[in-house]
């Protein structure tokens, strides 16, 4: 078997999009059935849609929380999480970067993860700027903060038009210097700066496979493509099993 990782003295970052959660049950954000399809994204995705209506915005991703509580890891996110223990357990480095806010790598195991676009599942204050946990999904709208400004709350997501959160560029970009293989699943190759981080990678000389249900944009900058399903290819195909 022609395995992707098949020694774990090695240093590894895999990059996932939405395509790695659909088995679970999520829609993807472009293709058929893409929740793009249905909206703008301009008109619930971005700082300028907040602040026309904060009310629409919030129930949008108060939505798409509710939904993801409902939806479990499937044996995609749980391959990564276990290359992630194989590869650690015998000295090497591992990073998993996920473009997806719906928390199912950690919720499958896995650990060092930079959640690039936010989290569903954290709100961020406007005002005062801290950031916390908040599973709930059934609140006053638009939801005020106990600050002493009572700041307007806001999805911690990355939105359109936004930068990543100070540092992560740094430590994913730091990640790929020093890694032997780049892995990205699931992602169409078409936003940045995620797609960039592919050519990136590509010009340091790394390996880079890809692991997707369609060719994706940047299918060219890839060393290796496997074309299918990631519940189904990585569990064969990852890494050998103990
Ligand atoms: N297994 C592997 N790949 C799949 C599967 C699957 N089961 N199902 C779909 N795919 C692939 C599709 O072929 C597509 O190439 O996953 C990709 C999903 O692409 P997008 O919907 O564009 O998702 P993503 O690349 O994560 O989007 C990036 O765009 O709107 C923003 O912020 C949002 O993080 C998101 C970003």
């Amino acid at each position: 078997m022609n395995w992707i990782v098949d020694n774990p003295k090695m240093n590894v970052v895999v990059m996932t999009g939405a395509g790695i959660s659909a088995e679970s049950g999520i829609q993807t954000f472009r293709g058929t059935n893409g929740l793009w399809e249905n909206h703008r994204i301009e008109e619930v995705a971005s700082p300028i849609a907040f602040r026309r209506d904060p009310v629409m915005v919030w129930n949008f991703y108060l939505q798409r929380r509710k939904q993801a509580l409902t939806c479990r890891p499937n044996t995609g996110h749980l391959a990564v999480a276990e290359l992630e223990k194989w590869i650690r357990s015998a000295g090497g480095s591992f990073l998993l970067v996920t473009q997806n806010v719906d928390g199912l790598h950690s919720r499958a195991g896995s650990r060092n993860v930079i959640e690039m676009h936010g989290s569903l599942m954290m709100t961020r204050c406007t005002a005062c700027g801290e950031v916390f946990q908040d599973e709930s999904t059934d609140m006053e709208l638009p939801p005020r903060h106990d600050c002493p400004d009572k700041g307007l709350l806001r999805p911690h997501i990355v939105w359109f038009g936004e930068s990543l959160f100070p540092g992560d560029m740094e430590r994913i970009e730091s990640a790929i210097e020093m890694c032997d293989m780049f892995i990205v699943i699931g992602t169409s190759g078409i936003v940045y700066p995620a797609a960039g981080l592919v050519n990136f990678a590509n010009r340091l000389g790394k390996r880079t496979v890809c692991v997707n249900k369609d060719a994706p944009a940047n299918i060219d900058l890839f060393d290796r493509f496997i074309e299918g399903e990631a519940g189904s290819e990585l569990p064969k195909r990852l890494f050998p099993e103990k």
